[in-house]
This record gives C-alpha cells, structure tokens and sequence, in this order.
C-alpha cells in the first residue's frame, strides 16, 4: 500500500456481475470503520469527465474508432484523477470507483483488440505509476451476465457489444488478474449475494483493514 494517507479502490467486471450492490456493500463496510469514502465511477466522476461518459457511452450512428474510444477514456481519467482522486485520498478519504485503469485493458484492448502496449504507453503518460491499492475483479461466465443485463433499461453504446466481444473482455480482465495477482483480487460473482458479500468481507478484512 502506498504512503498517501487515503486508500484507493477499484471494482472492476464486465456487464451484469452485479458492480453496484457490491459497491454499496464495500462503501457501507468501509464507512464502518470509521473511514470516509468517495464513491465515483469511470468513466465519469468530475462534471467534464461525466460529459464524457455521456459521449462515450450514447447510441450514435457513427462509428467511434477504437484509438478515439481509448484516448476519450483516458482524456476523462485524466481529470478524474487529477481533480477528484488524489486530492481525497491526500485528504485522508478513501476512493471507491466503479471501473478503472483495467477497464481501457479489458474493454479497448480485449474487446477492440488495441495491443496492452500501447495502452500502457498512456496509462505510463497519464497516470506515471499511479494505481489502485486494490482492484477487485468480479467475474461470472459471460452468458450469465448478459442474461442479468438484458432484464435492465435500454441498453447503452457497449452493453449492444456480441458476446464474442464480452468474452474479449472478460479473458483480458482474467489476464490482467493473473499478471498482477498482488493488486487484482478475483471474486466469483455467480453465488447468491450473501455469498458474495462474505467473500468481499473477508478479502477486505485481509487486505484493507487488517492494521485497523
Ligand atoms: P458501466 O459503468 O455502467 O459499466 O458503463 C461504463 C462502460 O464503459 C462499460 O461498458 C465499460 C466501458 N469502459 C471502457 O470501455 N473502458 C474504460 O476504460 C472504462 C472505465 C469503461
């Protein structure tokens, strides 16, 4: 863990694993502590970078080029780090966010196909090292999380994705977890939600409040 005095994580799966309530569920445990939490989202989480999100993620005719995807992804998590994250986290706040740097990894370059180099050539430009304290991965077979997904409203710009695509997604987040085991904790998300919590409990208990 780093020496800013607030910790940083991020939650991270593709669609329909159930980010949300697990999110509520490690912010109330969190806030149990006695710690304040800043619970934000990618891409999104200051108003330009939500205007983003906006653009990244509506229905349009045109095409958007993967490059343009991947630079409006990092164009908002810039800002987001820079005028939202850190000055929390120095503050002594926690940082929660739904997606992070993984996300471009999993989605711009399992789903997109844009070699893992050249995304790191801008995570190296843009974030210079910075990373999570913790990165959970919440995983389930593909075909489940879609099935959940489909019983939401309309779907945006990514959730119309194939499933080819959303295996993509799902094989470069398993990847990054085992390339990175130290920082990306997985979660089998399939088991009812008291399951899930218990183990979103005990991988907090271990990691994050273990000197608490
Ligand atoms: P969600 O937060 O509702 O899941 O929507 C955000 C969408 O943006 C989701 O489909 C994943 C996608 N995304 C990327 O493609 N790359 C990224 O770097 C991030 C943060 C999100």
């Amino acid at each position: 863990m780093s020496d800013i005095p607030g910790k940083f994580i991020s939650l991270e799966g593709s669609e329909g694993v159930g980010k949300t309530t697990s999110l509520n569920f490690i912010r109330d445990l969190i806030e149990s502590k006695g710690h304040k939490v800043l619970v934000t989202r990618e891409p999104g989480g200051t108003p330009l970078a939500e205007d983003l999100r906006a653009t990244l993620l509506a229905n349009r005719k045109e095409i958007i080029e993967p490059d343009a995807e991947l630079l409006m992804m990092f164009a908002a998590r810039s800002q987001h780090v820079k005028q939202a994250i850190m000055p929390a986290l120095e503050s002594g706040t926690w940082v929660l966010s739904d997606r992070f740097i993984d996300a471009s990894y999993a989605y711009q370059g399992g789903g997109r196909g844009i070699p893992f180099e050249r995304i790191a050539e801008l995570e190296n430009w843009t974030l210079d090292g910075f990373k999570p304290d913790l990165t959970i991965l919440l995983d389930m077979s593909v075909e489940e999380g879609m099935t959940r997904t489909r019983q939401r409203g309309k779907p945006d710009r990514f959730e119309t994705e194939k499933m080819a695509f959303y295996e993509e997604v799902r094989n470069a987040y398993l990847l990054r977890a085992r390339r990175d085991p130290e920082r990306i904790h997985l979660i089998d998300a399939s088991p009812d939600i008291e399951t899930v919590q218990r183990s979103l409990q005990s991988l907090l208990q271990t990691i994050c409040f273990a000197k608490n």
